[in-house]
């Protein structure tokens, strides 16, 4: 199975290095009926902080104001050893290996396109992290709905985030990480509120609580946490991410995890829940439903891959030989994803007709 999600990240990767966004070619089709995670809520949420945990890595700029201004799509791909390292779309050839550049270039790259202001923009930075220690997921952290304009920021900017958030989470694709903070009343959660809007039933849409160890004393988040404040058709998952003043401190990932671990399993109101509250819980469940996705969808998925070789193949005659050296490249990356696409569904097949499981 874990062949099929890190082939999924293949053909993402392929289909973004390929089509330009807003391309006339079938390759954004193909990337769009692919699945992946995306982050959704309020700003501070803790949406950067959630993705953080994930992962395992101090990777992402995280702090209070409007610091995620771009949309990044994060690919991790599983490898079985060996050092893990970093590398954005934009810097093919370099390999980071110290993930504090990482974040120093997510920053940079956000300035870029942005200037260094507190304007934001849809255009994605790409980036892929290889490791041991994480499961293949595709990951979008976006930026923070909010209800204000601030200072340097023009007054549609309320308005152009919920747009960009929404043309994210709007595909049926998209699973949707609904973040909302355990210190603020439910009813005003802006990832509620949306993820509401382009998911109705609740279908794909997992509900995050974070921020529990900031609750008022003599509150607690027991009824959320069991559904009975707002019913999602997933469990919802609390999470306890590391605080400003943690940050400051730079207390590691694996220490955090730890206390996480601790707090859920040593709070009498959550000892009960403990088994599925965390990020490893979250990691875990998020990768065993995507699992379930891209089996349902192998023969939409299939079927779109061999309509993208047809369309190419289209493009090439129509172009012409000599100046079709790109459109022969595309045919040719394409038609190599669709070979090992193949080999997998036949695989699937077999282990469907054997009766078992065996992707
Ligand atoms: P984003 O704007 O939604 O991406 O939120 P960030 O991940 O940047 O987090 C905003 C601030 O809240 C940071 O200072 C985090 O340290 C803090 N934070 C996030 N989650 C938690 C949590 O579960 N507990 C505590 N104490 N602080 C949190
Ligand atoms: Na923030
Ligand atoms: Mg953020």
């Amino acid at each position: 199975m874990e062949n099929l999600i890190s082939l999924v990240n293949k053909i993402q990767r392929a289909c973004t290095a390929l089509g330009d966004h807003g391309d006339e070619s079938a390759l954004p089709t193909l990337w769009d009926s692919l699945p992946a995670i995306a982050v959704v809520g309020g700003q501070s949420s803790g949406k950067s902080s959630v993705l953080e945990s994930i992962v395992g890595k101090d990777f992402l700029p995280r702090g209070s104001g409007i610091v995620t201004r771009r949309p990044l799509v994060l690919q991790l791909h599983k490898i079985d050893e060996g050092r893990e390292y970093a590398e954005f779309l934009h810097l093919p050839r370099r390999r980071f290996t110290d993930f504090a550049a990482v974040r120093k270039e997510i920053s940079d790259e956000t300035d870029r396109e942005t200037g260094r202001t507190k304007q934001i923009s849809s255009v994605p930075i790409h980036l892929s992290i290889y490791s041991p220690n994480v499961v293949n997921l595709t990951l979008i952290d976006l930026p923070g709905l909010t209800k204000v304009a601030v200072e340097g920021q023009p007054d549609s900017i309320v308005q152009d985030i919920e747009n960009m958030v929404r043309s994210f989470i709007e595909k049926p694709n998209c699973i949707i990480l609904a973040i909302s903070p355990a210190n603020q009343d439910l009813a005003t959660s802006d990832a509620i509120k949306i993820s509401r809007e382009v998911d109705p039933k609740g279908e794909r849409t997992f509900g995050v609580l974070t921020k529990i160890d900031l609750m008022d004393k003599g509150t607690d988040a027991v009824d959320i946490l069991e559904g009975k404040s707002y019913r999602l058709q997933f469990p919802w998952i609390g999470v306890v991410n590391r605080s400003q003043a943690d940050i400051n401190k730079s207390v590691d990932m694996i220490a955090a995890r730890r206390r996480e671990r601790e707090y859920f399993a040593n709070t009498p109101e959550y000892k009960h829940l403990a088994h599925r509250m965390g990020s490893e819980h979250l990691g875990k469940m998020l990768s065993k439903h995507l699992e379930n996705v891209i089996k349902s969808r192998i023969p939409s998925i299939q079927s779109l891959i061999n309509k993208t070789i047809v369309e190419l193949e289209a493009e090439l005659s129509r172009l012409g030989k000599p100046i079709a050296a790109d459109a022969g490249g595309k045919l040719y990356m394409i038609m190599e994803i669709s070979r090992v696409f193949d080999q997998i569904y036949k695989e699937h097949l077999d282990g469907v007709r054997a009766g078992g499981d065996k992707i």
